[in-house]
């Protein structure tokens, strides 16, 4: 079964072989053709082939699916006092973590994932058609684990972070807690992770702890990505290089040196901003420019979680970024997309070509500049993925997959 998209006014495929060569790729007047889940066409409108089914897009501007590459669905409660206490001054610290990991160990399963359905569903209506979820508000082994086993049943990109913070029951002998997640937790849960990470900053874990926890990942195989320098300088960023982490985020107060370290590192570390936490923490915005003109491969992400960002919208976070991390719109567009794309290790989404997964969105607006110059007005039209124009939520299982 084929369908040919058409009269697309401008279609942003991040092929640089399309259009004048910039990263972006755009083809106007454009059309595309699907074949199954997959993109078996693109090109010019007029060149376009005959299809079993025609879509006219009238007129509108047509962008890869968003590729949210950080995101902590997997809790229960809300922050919303917390987060009116930092609108009128205080200060946003990792200890507000604990009165989230309290109400999700005391969740049942069934209300677990109904939550994670519903900001999955979220975050398909915001046009993101690929995204990655951490575990971390459990902190016990049984409850990492079934953290990870809900988040499987959203996405394949799912994270072991057990390291999110020391627990209370710990707090007095953190050496066992990291003992605990390098050991019996690490082997519980890396069967359903595919990466790990650890939040390396104040009041969280250190570089060591850091280091350790990572390795430990990778001998039980699986592949790490860290958070460091949300809160303050970090050595952490450059641990992240070091390790050859698929990404580091955050990297708020990344230095010239961490910057440098990332620059050099772009083919393997992606460094990948988040706005919302900015935002959501009144905190000073990272400058994207700073890392981009340096020449590192830099993404975007919702960080979707209760404590620091509770957003699930992409193009919000690109307008802030674009508002005031120094993005370009089209900077911004590509890292939320096939940066967020490089950041997974993942080259079958967050670009538009033959072959490629038909994972796109189609815009309520002609050019995606919109999605910046029209800050919090709704332009996500349809959103398909795997060629399938979605009907949410009910595509999103409703189960998770039995224990083996
Ligand atoms: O990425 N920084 C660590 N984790 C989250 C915040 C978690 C929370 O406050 O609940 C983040 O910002
Ligand atoms: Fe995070």
């Amino acid at each position: 079964m084929t369908v040919l998209y058409t009269d697309i006014n401008e279609l942003v495929t991040n092929d640089p072989a399309n259009g004048d060569g910039d990263p972006l790729g755009i083809i106007a007047d454009a059309a595309l053709v699907v074949d199954g889940a997959e993109i078996a066409w693109i090109g010019r409108r007029s060149d376009a082939p005959d299809a079993d089914e025609r879509i006219s897009c009238a007129g509108s501007s047509v962008i890869p699916g968003f590729v949210d590459s950080h995101s902590h669905l997997v809790f229960a409660g809300e922050r919303s006092a917390e987060f009116a206490a930092r609108m009128s001054g205080q200060p946003y610290g990792a200890g507000g973590i604990a009165s989230t990991v309290a109400a999700t160990r005391a969740a049942d399963d069934a209300e677990l994932l109904a939550a994670v359905r519903r900001l999955t569903a979220e975050l398909l209506r915001a046009g993101v058609t690929t995204f990655e979820c951490k575990s971390g508000y459990g902190l016990t082994v049984d409850d990492e684990v079934r953290s990870l086993r809900i988040a499987k049943a959203v996405t394949d990109e799912t994270t072991f972070l057990g390291a999110h913070v020391v627990p209370a029951e710990f707090r007095d002998d953190r050496a066992a807690y990291v003992d605990l997640v390098t050991g019996q937790m690490m082997q519980a849960c890396a069967p359903h992770a595919r990466w790990v990470d650890v939040f390396c900053d104040r009041g969280a874990f250190d570089v060591d702890e850091s280091r350790h926890i990572l390795t430990a990942g990778m001998a039980a195989g699986l592949t790490p990505r860290l958070h460091a320098g949300q809160l303050g300088p970090s050595a952490g960023i450059r641990l992240a290089v070091e390790l050859g982490a698929a990404s580091v985020d955050h990297c708020t107060y990344a230095t010239d040196d961490d910057v440098e370290a990332l620059a050099g590192a772009a083919d393997t570390t992606v460094a990948t901003l988040l706005p919302g936490a900015e935002f959501s923490t009144r905190a000073e915005y990272p400058d994207a420019k700073r890392l981009i003109d340096a020449g590192a491969t830099v993404a975007l992400a919702t960080d979707c979680n209760p404590g620091s960002s509770f957003t699930t919208s992409m193009p919000f976070c690109i307008a802030v970024a674009v508002r005031d991390m120094k993005f370009t719109p089209a900077q911004a567009l590509w890292s939320a997309t096939a940066g967020g794309a490089a950041a997974l290790r993942r080259a079958d989404v967050g670009v538009l070509a033959v072959g490629r997964c038909a994972d796109f969105v189609r815009l309520d607006a002609p050019s995606y500049v919109h999605l910046a110059y029209r800050p919090g007005v709704p332009l996500v039209g349809d959103v398909v993925k795997s060629g399938r124009r979605m009907p949410y939520p009910q595509e999103i299982p409703a189960q998770v997959e039995p224990r083996s």
